[in-house]
């Protein structure tokens, strides 16, 4: 499917990302980058199946009505994915922009928190929960992205992870934003509470809120014991 390309968004170690249109809507292709490092054909393999779990992974997120890019088109041969283009900015940026008000970081973090705790629910445990990888629009809603390390688990110590990678970040690379991990991890109970519990998924019962909430707590105590 022809993609019209209009800018480069993003050229990093793993992943070439453009702005563009696909069939007159405003998307963004990703295209995998081989890592020099490595054996071609194992290149090929990796690459090619990061790309397949993170494609399954969005269509069935989308599906149940949560807030990430929909899937367009997939070319995994070539490395290539079309998604919708969220009009947003990464909430690393948002942080660090002296002229928003805090009210609204607190919204967009508790956004941020809720869509993670969404996430959770499906089953589906992030991998790589950056600042980099939350879009904020322009109402402090957030949308998550690259699901290029997601996968589908059962088990609390994952979810947990999950809330430990951006707590660190929060802490080290945002100081002066205040309570950043607190108004987070509020729009994450707040979610399951709107909610109610989590429904059953295919593999099993889902960890709770509280439940991922505790576990994120012994991750603290862990790290702050053995480093
Ligand atoms: N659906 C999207 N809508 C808007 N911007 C996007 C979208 N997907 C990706 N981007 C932009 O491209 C950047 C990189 O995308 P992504 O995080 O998926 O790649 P990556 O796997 O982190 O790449 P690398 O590991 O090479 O850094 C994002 O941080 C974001 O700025
Ligand atoms: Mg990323």
């Amino acid at each position: 499917m022809v993609f019209q390309e209009e800018q480069r968004l993003h050229l990093g170690a793993e992943a070439e990302v453009w702005s563009g249109l696909w069939m007159g809507r405003p998307a963004v292709r990703k295209l995998r980058r081989p890592r020099a490092w490595r054996h071609p054909d194992l290149d090929h393999r990796l690459g090619h199946r990061r790309m397949m779990s993170e494609a399954r992974l969005l269509v069935r997120m989308h599906r149940a009505g949560l807030a990430v890019p929909a899937l367009f088109d997939l070319d995994p041969e070539q490395g290539t994915m079309i998604m919708e283009q969220i009009s947003g900015r990464p909430l690393i940026e948002v942080l660090r922009d002296p002229t928003l008000d805090p009210a609204f970081l607190r919204t967009a973090l508790e956004s941020t928190g809720a869509a993670i705790r969404n996430v959770h629910r499906l089953a589906v445990t992030h991998g790589d929960l950056s600042t980099n990888n939350v879009l904020i629009n322009d109402q402090g809603e957030a949308f998550l992205i690259d699901f290029g390390l997601a996968v589908i688990d059962y088990e609390v110590e994952r979810f947990g992870i999950d809330l430990h990678v951006i707590d660190e970040i929060l802490g080290a690379s945002h100081p002066d934003v205040e309570h950043a991990i607190d108004h987070l991890l509020t729009g994450y109970s707040h979610e399951e509470e709107r909610q109610g519990p989590p429904q059953e998924q295919t593999g099993g019962a889902v960890p709770t809120a509280s439940e991922v909430l505790k576990r994120l707590e012994n991750v603290r105590t862990r790290v702050r014991y053995h480093g």
